[in-house]
């Protein structure tokens, strides 16, 4: 193994192409959140959305960029002057900032999406990258399915784009077409073939449609000599995601005999980050998920619980603890005082943004406490999260609801929430109880959204747990997700599909969050 290992930049795109995921889409708020818990993380880039795309991603990428300190911020433009003026003006403020152009260079591409001559096309990536220069001095700039373009044009663009200043070079697997040693091996080759390759870093960015995101994103980094990986956090991203950030940092970390490279990235934030993720965007994370599922550390065979015993090296290559597990620990009880609570935030990276905000969070823990012994972590994030969430749209926000279920006899609910300040009492019957609630507020909102996701997840363990609901709904071509979190799971749907109606109200929310 070399003395000195070469940086490995990672680039986490979880607020650009994983919020391109169907039904991911992510309110301003929101992405402020996760970007800040990105910087905890410490990731070298965060990809803070598309800003030409929406006014929203627009407005959340100015905020974010003018909040993150520590990590550069960066914006995806198409390879035209609009689009990049439009990044440029929303990263102002950023004290490291990155300008992400792009174009497709296959020939499917050309010819069918963009309708354009090779000659164009390189001759707009160029112009581009250009243009871009004049706003920063970090522009990246990728071949969209580079994975299946012609070696001969990406050498004609890649060079032109670097003498235009291109800092980084980024090789994509738009539609997850690349076999790792092959993939590599297109790296290795563009980078021998092109004479200034190496005026710019090289990176990976790696679609799962045949399970190879990460395998791939390795194989660029060790056989085609990338320094940068772009990953989304726990693989979200379009169709079957994008390479999972902590797969790869765990396994450059884990096989640092075989890789030899270093990530800046703070491991013991990769579980929290995982959880806010899922959580904000309602896309839960199977048990038995590399590194970020509940089962990933779990040893449920006697031999295995054994060995543990004995030794822990023996069925463990990584510490739970390492990468953020922590054991359901009670922290904090119904006795527990605002100077704890408050401290308690602190230690989870927690950041209100003021003392009304504070306070607002204590007393809904004071609720909670004196409903529920123990209140656990996982508790604390569920209702700072809630918190968060109703101040962002506050158009519909929840008060209080009874509902009846009886064996023999259709489920009844009445809802009570407010209207824009005005409290309503609505009352609705369905085929189990939470048809009932839903259709008990539908009978004043008369939204018609149509529900494509309702899931319910234990927040910790036992039957004690809060429920955490998540609710998609679509409507007029928008998918929002609504979370809500409660004792009574119920509660957690009205409160959920409440919110998720906030955000089909709200005017900011990005129509379409796709390309
Ligand atoms: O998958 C892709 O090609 C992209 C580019 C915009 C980099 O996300
Ligand atoms: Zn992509």
């Amino acid at each position: 193994m070399a003395a000195n290992p070469e940086k490995l930049i990672i680039f986490d795109t979880t607020l650009r192409d994983g919020e391109q995921s169907p039904g991911a889409s992510m309110t301003k708020d929101e992405k402020i959140r996760i970007a800040r818990q990105l910087e905890r993380l410490k990731v070298d880039v965060i990809e803070a959305g598309f800003a030409a795309s929406s006014q929203g991603d627009f407005e959340a990428i100015r905020a974010i960029a003018g909040l993150i300190k520590d990590s550069t911020v960066c914006s995806l433009s198409r390879a035209n002057d609009r689009d990049i003026a439009r990044a440029a003006e929303a990263l102002a403020a950023a004290s490291r900032k990155r300008i992400h152009t792009f174009i497709a260079t296959s020939a499917l591409h050309m010819e069918k999406k963009l309708r354009m001559t090779p000659d164009q096309v390189h001759e707009q990536a160029r112009l581009a990258v250009r243009f871009a220069r004049q706003f920063t001095d970090d522009v990246e700039f990728s071949p969209e399915d580079g994975s299946r373009s012609d070696m001969d044009f990406l050498c004609r663009v890649i060079e032109s784009v670097i003498d235009e200043g291109a800092t980084t070079i980024n090789f994509a697997d738009t539609v997850g077409y690349g076999v790792p040693e092959l993939y590599g091996n297109m790296i290795r080759t563009l980078r021998e073939r092109i004479p200034n390759s190496d005026k710019a870093i090289w990176s990976v960015h790696c679609h799962n449609d045949l399970g190879m995101a990460v395998a791939n994103s390795l194989a660029g980094v060790m056989i085609g000599g990338a320094r940068q990986v772009e990953c989304t956090i726990n693989g979200l991203g379009e169709r079957a995601g994008n390479t999972a950030l902590e797969e790869i940092v765990m396994a450059v970390r884990t096989r640092r005999d075989h890789f030899n490279l270093e990530v800046g990235v703070d491991a013991s934030q990769i579980v929290p980050t995982s959880k806010l993720v899922s959580q904000i965007t309602g896309f839960a994370v199977q048990p038995n998920k590399s590194v970020v599922g509940a089962n990933a550390f779990a040893h449920a065979s006697g031999i295995h619980q054994d060995g543990i015993l004995k030794a822990r090296d023996t069925y463990e290559i990584m510490r739970a603890e390492d990468v953020g597990w922590t054991a359901n620990k009670i922290v904090l009880g119904k006795l527990s005082g605002r100077n704890a609570f408050k401290q308690r935030l602190e230690e989870l990276g927690i950041k209100l943004d003021s003392e009304a905000e504070v306070n607002a969070a204590f007393s809904r823990f004071k609720e909670l406490a004196d409903r529920k012994a123990d209140i656990f972590d996982e508790d604390i994030m569920a209702l700072v999260s809630d918190e968060q969430q109703s101040h962002e749209n506050e158009y519909y926000r929840y008060v209080s609801l009874s509902q009846h279920s009886e064996t023999g006899e259709r489920p009844a609910a009445r809802v009570v929430f407010s209207v824009d300040g005005r409290e309503v009492s609505c009352e609705g019957q369905g085929n189990g109880p939470v048809d009932a609630i839903v259709n008990a507020i539908e009978s004043n909102t008369q939204s018609g959204a149509e529900l494509l996701l309702f899931s319910v997840n234990a927040i910790t363990t036992g039957t004690q747990s809060q429920g955490e609901v998540t609710m998609r709904l679509s409507k007029s071509g928008r998918i929002v997700n609504g979370v809500g979190a409660d004792l009574d799971i119920v509660v957690a749907s009205a409160k959920a599909y409440l919110s998720a109606l906030n955000k089909l109200h709200s005017k900011t929310e990005k129509l379409n969050p796709q390309l």
